[in-house]
Parts: structure tokens; sequence; C-alpha cells
């Protein structure tokens, strides 16, 4: 099967969409057994290509082609957030793999990545993978725990990997040429502009952090309502906060997608809730005003309960550009397709924050139905597909 067909990129989203940890969705976090299963179906297809594999310590895959020299990466990541769409990752991956295939040994050297973890559904944090490569893996990430209670480390371990070895991972510079990223869009621009696909001029910034809102059970019935604690109470304020806030500053987007009650039962005061945050805007400085507005708010929303608010930062990476000169050979390479050049920034975070710390990125969005991501109804178009292997491979020649 020639694997530089649209058709046949899609094909193998599909075998993809089929590991999971769920049955009935897509669900693939971070070392788990979904996972290895996919990786190893992508290993395969790698090695048909005639692509040198690797899976390295903290479970990125890589395949490289036989040229000597720099590296130009080409690749996204295989993970996938809960009850996910089957193409934000693994179109980027497939894609990238169709390019190799269709290039063989000529040179620039290529390898093509599936990063372990760029959602950060089990532990919290994005990029595990891409932050390897990139040396900027946090040691402290490795004591972190999965809703099971499971270390990092240990997970690690079970999967095959190296906690002890992902500091070697960091790649120098000098071996590598950038990185290339396709990837859906996850909005609705490119399909408002009845474009197949788009260049990106940058990531937006981002910061994650973990709430903790302590109060007191009590009794639902008994208890009068001015001698309560309520932690629920008090999220549910700051959590209409969050959007209160972000709705006032144009580009700011703000969500807690994540939140447990405790001990959760219907006739019990909730005593405890812990949720997330997740706050993005393309200006590090009005991100970064909103964080330390939304961390006043829940210390408000839980003093007027007595109920104790405590920040845990999780992540924060500053908005990155994409390189000057990839995305030249990007946009040249879309422009020779006799295509307009949409350039567009992006919301959604991606590899290349990490990766911009070793190499200079640049990224292809790809249109998708609805603008609809981080959910099952994902729907990508074969002949955008195509489109967007002819891009990537026309670009890659011209930065041979
Ligand atoms: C990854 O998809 C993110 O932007 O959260
Ligand atoms: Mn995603
Ligand atoms: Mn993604």
């Amino acid at each position: 099967m020639p694997a530089h067909a649209a058709t046949d990129v899609l094909a193998r989203c599909d075998a993809l969409a089929a590991c999971s940890e769920e049955e009935g969705r897509i669900t693939r976090r971070f070392a788990t057994p979904a996972l290895g299963r996919a990786r190893g179906l992508v290993e395969g297809w790698m090695r048909e290509a005639g692509l040198a594999t690797h899976v390295d310590a903290v479970g990125n895959l890589i395949g490289r082609t036989a040229a000597d020299g720099p590296a130009l990466l080409l690749g996204s990541h295989l993970d996938s957030v809960r009850d996910a769409g089957r193409y934000d990752g693994p179109l980027g991956v497939l894609v990238a793999l169709a390019v190799a295939e269709r290039l063989g040994d000529r040179t620039p050297a290529l390898e093509v990545v599936a990063f372990a973890d760029e959602e950060g559904l089990r532990y919290g944090t994005a990029y595990l993978g891409s932050a390897a490569l990139a040396g900027r893996f946090e040691d402290a990430w490795l004591a972190r725990r999965d809703g099971d209670g499971i270390t990092l480390a240990d997970a690690l371990r079970d999967w095959g990997g190296d906690p002890g070895g992902i500091a070697a991972l960091a790649r120098d510079p000098a071996t590598l040429r950038g990185y290339l990223e396709v990837h859906i869009e996850q909005g609705p621009v490119l399909e408002a502009r009845d474009l197949p696909v788009g260049v990106v001029t940058a990531i937006a910034g981002q910061t994650r952090a973990s709430l903790t809102f302590t109060g007191r059970a009590g009794h639902a019935g008994t208890t009068p309502m001015d001698q309560r604690h309520d932690a629920l109470a008090a999220a549910a304020e700051w959590i209409g906060a969050v959007e209160t806030t972000a709705r006032a500053q144009p580009g700011l987007v703000a969500t807690v997608g994540e939140i447990a009650a405790a001990p959760n039962a219907s006739n019990v005061i909730p005593g405890a809730v812990t949720a997330s945050l997740d706050v993005r805007h393309s200006d590090d400085a009005v991100r970064s005003r909103a964080v330390d507005a939304l961390r006043a708010a829940a210390t408000d929303a839980g003093e007027r309960r007595a109920v104790a608010a405590h920040w845990d930062p999780v992540q924060a990476n500053r908005a990155v550009p994409c390189d000057a000169g990839l995305t030249r050979a990007l946009a040249a390479a879309v422009e020779a397709q006799g295509l307009p050049l949409a350039r567009l920034p992006s919301g959604a975070g991606h590899d290349g924050v990490a990766l911009a710390a070793v190499a200079p990125i640049a990224m292809l969005f790809v249109r998708c139905a609805g603008g609809v991501s981080h959910h099952p109804g994902e729907a990508v178009r074969a002949d955008d597909v195509a489109v967007a292997i002819d891009v990537l491979e026309r670009a890659v020649r011209g930065l041979g």
C-alpha cells in the first residue's frame, strides 16, 4: 500500500483510533498500553518505509532516514485527550511519514517523530516527550501522580521507559535543522476562508494551574447556610470569575476543564474541591495579568466562606513565534500549489513550544470540519490532506 496517498493516511488514522483505553471512544494517555499499541503500529509503518526506528527513554518513537547530517524533525504526537477525535496528533505523524517515504534518502536527513505526550491528560503537564528532546524535562514531573496515584516515574518504568535516561535525550541544536509539524487547525478560520491549509505565525502562551479549595464537610440538612464552609460553592464562584475575566479581555481564553468534589455525596456539604485552570493568550503580559487576577479571585471566593484556596502552578509556557525561514519554505510551498496564503496564529499548544528551545519551528494547519477538535467529531477531507502532504514535501525539498 503506497502510504503517500491521503486516503491511506486517513486509513492509518482510523487504525490508530482503534488503539484506546476505553471501549467506544478514543483515549490514549501517556505510558498506557493503548498508546504503546498505537506507537507499535506507527513503528511498523516506519520500518516498511525504510526508516531506522527507535523508542527513546520517555517513549517517543523516532524513525530516521539514512542521510547523514543535521536532521529536519517532522512529526506530531500520538497521545490524546479523553474522548478525543482521531486526527489531533496522528495526522501530523502520518503526513510526516508519507513525506519521508516519498523523499527516501535525499537530504536533508529526516527524523519522523511520534511524541509520547503533548496533551498532558494523565499528569497535567503538556509536552513531556518534546520537553525531553529540548532538555526541558523537569525532574519534579517524575513525582507527579495520576488519578490512580501512580507516579509518572513508575508509569514510565512499567511501560518500558527509563526515567534516568531522560536527561540524556536533550538534543544538541547542531544536530537539528528544525521542526515542522502538520496539525489540524482545531478552529474555524480555514474553513471560513475556504482554504485547505494555512501557515502558522505563532503559538499562544499558556498557564496551567491546579486549585484546591479546602472547607469543611458537614450535614446538608442540619448546617445553617451562614455556618457552612462549602468548598464547591467557593469553587463555583471562582469558575464564574474565570469566565467573566476571559470574556472581558479580547483574545484571552480561560478554562476550568477538570473538577472533583469530596466527599461527592448529595447530602454532604462539599469539604474539598480540586479544579484545573488553563489560561492562554498570544501576548504573555496579558496572560500574566489575567493569571494574577484569577489567583486573587480564588482567594476572594474562598475568604467569603472561610474556605482556603491553594494554587499549585503546573506549567507555564511563553508564546512561541514560528521561525521566519522555515515558515517562508512552507509559505512558498503553499503558493507553488496555486493556493492563496493564509497565515494564522495557533491558540492550541503544540510540541513546537518545547522544541523551540533547541530548534527553529514552523507549522502547517489543515482545515477541519466546523473547527471541531478535542471532540470525537473531528473530521478532515482527503483532498486537504493530499495538499498538506504535497506542501510539506515541497517545503522539505526547498530546505534541502
Ligand atoms: C493541546 O491540544 C492543547 O492545546 O491543550
Ligand atoms: Mn490536542
Ligand atoms: Mn495536538
